[in-house]
């Protein structure tokens, strides 16, 4: 089968022939049918993220189930699925707290152990799947855990954005954040991480919600996600935007990967609030806080990682509300593009413009 391969980093992806192996255990095959461009692959694609190489990158998509392993339980061949870079085992402390995006387990699930037959080859080289899916590809291979069966209505184009770019954002402003009706709120970077975040927190019936980006395109689609005030950072300092439209927001998110936007959500939230970072900074970033002024102003800062949602949970929540008109998807997806033009859509992405390319298959 042909998948998105990257072999040096920083470096672009190769679409080649890759061997798969047939499930074993709790592992589930899927034919992929779409998978959407997010930004974590390119963190990983300008060497700011290293992972074991070569790889196969990918891991926000949708399919249909082909085959299962003997000890499968939750999908079966035939199902619609949306894969999740969230492996849990069901078993350990976190998972049994409810709190299965941090998995204690999540590493061990994503790969066979070091005995077994890779689940990717090319030649004799064991191939690693980027949070054990790999899914720019024409077939995944993919943990149980990863793999949650949907309503067959769903159209797996925008099925496949829940798999990562919606769980992330909604889950963030509901089950992260736990916004509560009324706030106001800062989103800081409207990309298609960014504009869930929005919508999630209009969802949930926050009061303000403003949106800040470099692009004015990302800020015309943030006020069609919900937002009700937009600031253009490259025009201004946004952090004194805010507080002189607020006095400070009862909750700031960064949803870009930067220390410099980081220290912006902090400076936002009013005393005694948190800021919230959902964008990923390079592995090698470190941050300078000001710990006096942490404390006697009483400020948290946290990450969250996938929305802190439990994709089994939330998956099929978010498919009925894109079936019943409350969650927007279709104006997320930019570019609908072949998997020999992943490039190309990373190329758009990085050069701005684009929200979501989303690579379908026939
Ligand atoms: N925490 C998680 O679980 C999780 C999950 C998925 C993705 N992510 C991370 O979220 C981040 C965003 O991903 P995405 O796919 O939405 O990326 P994206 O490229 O679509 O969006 C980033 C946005 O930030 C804007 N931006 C860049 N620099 C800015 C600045 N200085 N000020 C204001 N805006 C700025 C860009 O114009 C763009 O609109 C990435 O770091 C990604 O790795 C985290
Ligand atoms: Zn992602
Ligand atoms: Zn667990």
């Amino acid at each position: 089968m042909r998948a998105a391969i990257i072999h040096d980093a920083p470096g672009d992806l190769v679409v080649e022939d890759v061997a798969i192996d047939r499930p074993i255990d709790r592992e589930v095959l899927i034919r992929t049918r779409a998978s959407g461009l997010c930004h974590s692959d390119l963190h990983v694609m300008d060497g700011l993220l290293p992972i074991p190489l070569p790889a196969a990158l990918g891991h926000e998509a949708a399919g249909v189930v082909e085959a299962i392993g003997p000890d499968v339980t939750s999908v079966a061949p035939g199902d619609h699925v949306i894969t999740c870079i969230t492996h849990s085992c069901g078993s350990c402390t976190e998972c049994l707290h409810g709190r299965t995006w941090i998995c204690e387990r999540r590493q061990e699930l994503m790969r066979r152990g070091a005995d077994a037959t890779p689940r990717l080859r090319l030649g004799d080289r064991p191939v690693f799947q980027l949070g054990g899916l790999g899914a720019f590809a024409e077939q995944v291979l993919a943990h149980e855990s990863s793999v949650v069966a949907i309503d067959p209505a769903m159209p797996l184009d925008a099925a496949s954005l829940i798999g990562c770019a919606v769980l992330t954002g909604v889950g963030s402003a509901i089950n992260g954040a736990r916004i509560r009706p009324g706030e106001t709120v800062v989103v800081i970077g409207c990309g298609g991480i960014g504009l869930n975040i929005v919508q999630g927190c209009r969802l949930v019936g926050a009061g303000r919600i403003i949106a800040v980006d470099l692009e004015v395109t990302k800020l015309e689609a943030a006020k069609g996600f919900g937002a009700t005030d937009i600031i253009d950072a490259s025009t201004c300092d946004p952090v004194e935007a805010v507080l002189d439209l607020t006095g400070g927001v009862d909750v700031a998110f960064e949803a870009i990967g930067l220390t410099a936007t980081a220290e912006q959500a902090l400076a936002m939230i009013r005393p005694g609030r948190t800021a919230y970072l959902v964008g990923v900074p390079p592995a090698t970033s470190t941050f300078a806080l000001s710990g006096t002024a942490l404390v006697m102003q009483a400020k948290g800062i946290q990450g969250l990682f996938m929305g802190n949602s439990s994709p089994a949970v939330e998956m099929p929540l978010l498919v009925d509300h894109y079936l019943n008109g409350r969650l927007e998807i279709d104006r997320l997806i930019s570019a609908r593009i072949t998997l020999d033009e992943v490039n190309d859509g990373y190329e758009a992405l990085r050069s701005g413009g684009t929200l979501r390319s989303v690579i379908v298959f026939d």
